[in-house]
């Protein structure tokens, strides 16, 4: 199967990754076609503002990604900013997009406790009343999209991962005020309101071998082992992926078998968030890139063999508007390169080792 997938991808036209000092041509087969040649898909985020300003981006975007996120516009902060009203504009913004262009769409998020508008908390006034918000929010928005998204992260970042709290569940304005029952609230809402879109817990800080990391994804299981033997319908894990390539302890077996565990328990796992930060590294750009590259095709690696992965999301396709220069600043204050396109939007080493993982992953489908 892997012989005649191989062959195919050569007559595809398809070339192995090029030598190190060798730019990529940026006409070959994007990342979604060797991903797909595999039964996987690759996707990306895309900011709202991108979104509406940047052609040059959504060209490469068109040429790398079978599927699309919004990094902002399906969040709380987004549609619900005020309370009197919902305001699907940017979310309808890239469902128009998408829909165009025939792109699936992933939804991000239904219950997170970050970008909530500051009426939010304060209204959660009771059980009853939280109860309703929840349970209302879930059905007007997926109830908007329902059957035009593949995907929802029904529920962002549940666990707190911190050695010093012996509790798994963070502490947020949703566990506050209907305890650990708002992570079953959200799936059963959401499985009724768009039943069609595989529905995702999604957590960060499970990439790794390191202590609290391991921690983490033992009651990320847990978590997801109650969900599933009490029947709430959650059918996947998304790792976010946000990866430091200045970590050393990849543990690649650990990470192997932490995604067999969440498989074992019928599960399926995404890749939803994948970028490559590089602040613990020196400035020298080839240096970093090439790190980078062997950081993530490490990782990728000990990940894609797994037939429970479907597929992978960058956090933004191209180093011009990645997140991390905000929010994981370098402290030279060099620009990061976490992405498989550079600012430029030509491919990087990133890229060759994000093919390169693609073409080495076991077929999902069985071809004769
Ligand atoms: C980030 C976006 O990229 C930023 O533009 C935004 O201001 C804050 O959120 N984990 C998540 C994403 O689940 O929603 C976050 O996205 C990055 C971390």
């Amino acid at each position: 199967m892997i012989a005649a997938a191989m062959t195919s991808a050569v007559a595809a036209g398809w070339t192995p990754a090029l030598a190190d000092d060798k730019p990529f041509d940026n006409k070959l087969p994007g990342l979604h076609a060797r991903a797909r040649a595999k039964g996987l898909f690759f996707g990306s985020a895309l900011s709202s503002v991108a979104l509406s300003n940047d052609n040059d981006l959504l060209a490469r975007l068109l040429a790398e990604c079978g599927m699309l996120v919004s990094e902002d516009a399906f969040k709380w902060d987004a549609i619900r900013f005020d309370q009197t009203k919902f305001d699907f504009s940017r979310a309808d913004a890239l469902m128009g997009f998408a829909l165009l262009h025939q792109l699936p769409v992933r939804g991000h998020t239904l219950v997170w406790h970050e970008a909530n508008p500051a009426w939010l908390e304060p209204a959660l006034t009771s059980k009853t009343a939280s109860e309703k918000l929840l349970t209302d929010h879930i059905r007007a928005v997926a109830g908007r999209y329902a059957g035009r998204l593949a995907q929802w992260d029904v529920v962002n970042e549940a666990i707190l991962g911190d050695d010093k709290k012996p509790q798994a569940l963070r502490n947020t304005l949703w566990l506050r005020a209907l305890g650990p029952a708002y992570i079953d609230i959200a799936f059963h809402a959401t499985a009724e309101a768009d039943p069609r879109a595989l529905r995702v817990i999604n957590e960060y800080g499970i990439e790794y071998g390191i202590d609290w990391q391991v921690r983490k994804r033992n009651q990320l299981l847990d978590l997801c082992a109650d969900l599933v033997a009490r029947k709430v319908p959650i059918q996947a894990v998304g790792i976010q992926a946000h990866l430091d390539a200045g970590e050393v302890n990849l543990d690649q077996t650990g990470l192997a078998r932490f995604i067999a565990d969440v498989a074992s328990l019928g599960l399926k796992v995404v890749i939803t968030e994948f970028d490559v930060r590089d602040q613990r590294l020196p400035a020298s750009i080839p240096a970093r890139d090439t790190a980078i590259a062997a950081h993530a095709r490490a990782w990728l690696d000990a990940v894609l063999p797994n037939p429970a992965v479907l597929g992978v999301l960058s956090w933004g396709l191209s180093d011009r508007g990645t997140w991390l220069n905000s929010y994981f600043p370098r402290a030279d204050g060099l620009p990061q390169r976490p992405s498989p396109l550079d600012a430029d939007l030509n491919r990087k080493k990133l890229w060759g080792a994000m093919a390169a993982a693609f073409d080495a992953a076991p077929p999902r489908i069985a071809k004769s």
